[in-house]
């Protein structure tokens, strides 16, 4: 692009999430050495401040790149823009009334190009990816982010080899063979998919960008957290409540916030971080509410909502210490919960959600009932995706066709 102006990436290190131990940024990462544990990048916040205000970037572009300083690209604006981030911040009045709360806010990630926050991830994963030399990437997937990496690798010209469960959404299945990739399909969950991509890579030379074992998707996903705080007025929600799978956007709203409130940013506290899972699979609600420091793995996983189908996120324990950390907690929902908050949110609001995000709906009005959340509280639910996707778990109209009228 003619007379971009001149950008470098103000990355200093990737940290261990375990031991704090620092790794070098200037070459392809996956997890520390030693702990084998998240790398998690952080930025010369110092100079970050000097370089930009939060006024001017207000005045950008109304897209990812608008955070740039806090991002790990050194050449952002020359990465293909599909118009990932800059989603709407929607009021629920109708079912705030209902659950009797006047704060209650929706970000609505469906949005986003290939319809889910998947995009804000691979937007900045497969950027740093190619930026670091890599041709080649290989995804395990529940199926969402299997199709955004696979529209953002179509972008940039980079193979991607994608497995996921063969019970995922058909259509995300047509999305990810529409953009290129090379798809298997699995007859078993997205640990199962792991490990074909892991003993695959090795042998070819493809670069594994498993959840949180690759470290720049979460700086895509904590665009969300920057742009939750921004549209407050950098007085952060209450609460922000985010359907957990393997945790990548709790962690990157987690991150958001810190480095705002580092860099002199925040006019308020950190929102409280709120995981919710499908009843089915809920290893972090169990390990947080027997106050394990790890989760494990539970027996025969399921749920409807494909994204939360995640037995054992890799980062764990990571997501357990956020949960304390922000003064936060977790709820799980069972599946017909969760799909009368599907139901609830589009015929009240005219929000057709994503499963995961739609369990948000069910959790809010639990941890109402429990107390965890005040009624005059703002809280935010961050709706991953929209439903599209997810027609079979839609009802069809119940009316049969009629025939036309006579011309
Ligand atoms: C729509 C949707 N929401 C939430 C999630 C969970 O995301 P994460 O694994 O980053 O926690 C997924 C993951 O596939 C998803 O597709």
């Amino acid at each position: 692009m003619a007379g971009r102006e001149a950008f470098r990436s103000f990355l200093t290190t990737l940290r261990c999430a375990e031991t704090g131990e620092s790794h070098d940024p200037s070459v392809l990462q996956s997890i520390s050495r030693g702990a084998g544990a998240t790398l998690l990048p952080e930025y010369d916040l110092e100079a970050v401040r000097a370089a930009v205000t939060p006024a001017q970037i207000r005045a950008r572009p109304a897209d990812l790149w608008r955070f740039r300083e806090l991002l790990p690209l050194n050449d952002p604006l020359g990465a293909p823009d599909l118009g990932a981030g800059a989603t709407p911040l929607l009021r629920l009045p109708r079912l705030g009334k209902r659950l009797g709360m006047a704060n209650l806010w929706l970000k609505d990630e469906g949005a986003n190009p290939t319809g889910t926050f998947k995009a804000r991830g691979a937007a900045v994963g497969v950027a740093r990816a190619h930026e670091l030399g890599v041709r080649e990437i290989a995804i395990p997937t529940a199926g969402n982010a299997g199709s955004a990496w696979a529209a953002y690798c179509a972008a940039w010209g980079i193979g991607l080899h994608v497995v996921m469960p063969v019970d995922t959404p058909d259509p995300i299945k047509a999305e990810c063979a529409a953009y290129g990739a090379d798809v298997t399909q699995v007859r078993g969950v997205i640990s199962d998919a792991g490990r074909i991509v892991a003993e695959r890579s090795a042998a070819a030379g493809w670069f594994d960008a498993s959840t949180m074992k690759e470290p720049y998707r979460v700086e895509g996903k904590k665009t969300m957290g920057l742009e939750i705080a921004e549209a407050f007025d950098w007085d952060p929600p209450d609460v922000v409540l985010y359907p957990t799978g393997g945790g990548v956007g709790l962690i990157g709203v987690w991150k958001a916030m810190r480095e705002l409130a580092e860099l002199g940013w925040l006019r308020g506290a950190p929102p409280r971080l709120i995981a919710v899972q499908a009843q089915g699979c809920s290893p972090i609600v169990e390990a947080w509410t027997s106050g394990a420091a790890d989760a494990a793995r539970p027996d025969d996983p399921y749920t409807v909502a494909n994204g939360l189908l995640v037995p054992l996120p890799f980062a764990h324990r990571l997501i357990l210490r956020i949960l304390r950390e922000t003064g936060g907690t977790a709820a799980a929902v069972d599946d017909a919960a969760l799909l009368d908050g599907m139901r609830e949110l589009s015929s009240l609001e005219g929000v057709l959600a994503a499963p995961e995000g739609a369990s948000l709906i069910a959790a809010l009005a639990l941890l109402l009932d429990r107390g965890d959340v005040a009624r005059g509280e703002r809280v935010v639910l961050l709706n991953t995706g929209n439903a599209l996707k997810y027609t079979h778990l839609v009802d069809q109209p119940a009316a049969p066709p009629v025939d036309p009228l006579p011309a």
